[in-house]
């Protein structure tokens, strides 16, 4: 690339870019659709303002970059920072075991939001959040603090993500009141006329209503509704040879137990659930009768170890769930979404519980990040089937592509 490119690529920020690098605000925030280019933009406005306030206080300035988690850190600020110092051919001495980095203009630490603690001592210039939605009330607390001191800016970069997050509720809505302190630029991912559309089409198609209201369009919400909107049921058929057989079982204790059937033909890598069984008031004797009736491994509730372990002395082949609830509905409702997961279509009891399935309600009629917990045990056996066979295969596969939509993919909390 020659040196008249490089400046052309410079000068070409976004409107809502240069916006946002030129705010005075004490807090500036792009609250943007992923892919609108924020952590593109944070070694650009890192440089522009280090440069001015090093040429205002001919005084080194100190700035702290921070991002969720220290794998993301790595991932995202610092790869950003040091590709563009590279291509604007300044000079900085990085130290990878004390994050820091130090070049002509001042200092940067470099902080993950799991150790925010380790801000105190710095009295900071300037302070950018990467992901801020993804960081704890504290560590804006604590972000404030450190630049209070120097009466500096504090920088947000973020996609929306929960409703009662604090980047909504005292950035956001304060921006919205007028507060002078804060300013918000929140543009969509197709603001960016350098991500492509095929992309936001493609994400539109696979993804539930308010995940992609919430990160594409970068307007906050919550998850609403039915939990599985797009379910594909099929008239049931010969299956052929080669399929692979795996099972989820739901321990009924007081409720029923319950069992899914499931096949998976490698070849169109589909899923088929072919057979169901729930019954309450069933025991231990029941179950056994019924899973050396099924075929394959049984995915099990770890929570019911004693009964696992019953059933596996008896013979059946039995192995824990995995058992994360909002990732493994996550991974079903995008696999129904792709037609990967086929249900028989002569399964009521199923079918029932797949219409019936909502998100949860706070006692202010808020929707919650997690389902009602009713009539679900179907539900749950195969959510621990479909999550866990293959060794995870199949969860590999798909949070990669999953998170991948944001590149936040160490947040396990979802
Ligand atoms: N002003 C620009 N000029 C050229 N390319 C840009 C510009 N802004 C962003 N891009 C490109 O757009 C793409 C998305 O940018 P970036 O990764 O910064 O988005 P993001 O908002 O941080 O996304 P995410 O929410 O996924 O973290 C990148 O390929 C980046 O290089
Ligand atoms: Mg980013």
């Amino acid at each position: 690339m020659s040196k008249t490119e490089k400046k052309e690529h410079f000068l070409t920020l976004i409107d809502y870019q240069r916006k946002f690098i030129q705010s005075l605000r004490k807090i500036v925030a792009l609250i943007g659709g992923t892919g609108c280019g924020k952590t593109f933009l944070l070694p650009i406005v890192l440089i522009y303002k280090a440069r001015i306030l090093y040429a205002a206080g001919n005084k080194r300035v100190e700035i702290i970059v921070m991002a969720p988690t220290h794998k993301m850190l790595l991932r995202n600020p610092l790869k950003y920072i040091i590709a563009q110092f590279n291509e604007l051919g300044l000079e900085y001495k990085l130290n990878k075991s004390e994050m820091t980095i130090e070049f002509a203009y001042g200092f940067i630490y470099l902080i993950s939001g799991e150790s925010y603690e380790s801000m105190q001592g710095i009295h900071s210039d300037l302070i950018i959040l990467d992901e801020a939605g993804l960081m704890s009330k504290p560590v804006l607390d604590t972000a404030l603090q450190r630049v209070a001191f120097k009466n500096g800016q504090l920088l947000i970069l973020s996609t929306p993500y929960n409703s009662n997050h604090w980047l909504k509720t005292e950035i956001y809505d304060e921006h919205l009141k007028g507060n002078p302190n804060i300013e918000v630029f929140n543009p969509k991912s197709s603001d960016n006329p350098f991500y492509p559309l095929s992309e936001i089409v493609r994400a539109r198609k696979v993804l539930p209503g308010w995940k992609f209201t919430m990160f594409f369009e970068a307007r906050f919400t919550r998850p609403a509704g039915l939990v599985f909107e797009s379910v594909e049921f099929i008239e049931p058929f010969q299956l052929p040879y080669g399929l692979i057989y795996f099972r989820g079982l739901d321990f009924g204790f007081n409720n029923p137990n319950a069992v899914v059937q499931l096949a998976l033909d490698p070849n169109k890598d589909v899923v088929y659930v072919i057979a169901e069984w729930k019954k309450s008031k069933t025991n231990i004797d029941d179950l056994e009768i019924i899973l050396k009736n099924g075929h394959g491994m049984v995915y099990a509730d770890p929570a019911g170890k004693d009964a696992l372990e019953t059933l596996r002395s008896r013979g059946v082949p039995m192995t824990e769930a995995k058992k994360n609830v909002i990732a493994g509905i996550s991974m079903l409702d995008g696999m129904f979404r792709a037609k990967k997961l086929l249900v028989f279509a002569n399964l009521p009891q199923l079918k029932d519980e797949l219409s019936t399935y909502q998100w949860d309600i706070d006692k202010s009629e808020r929707l919650l990040d997690r389902p009602v917990k009713e009539n679900d045990h179907l539900l749950d056996a195969l959510r621990y089937a479909v999550f866990s066979y293959e060794n995870g295969y199949r969860f590999k596969a798909f949070m990669d592509s999953w998170m991948a939509l944001n590149d936040h993919s160490d947040n396990t909390g979802w």
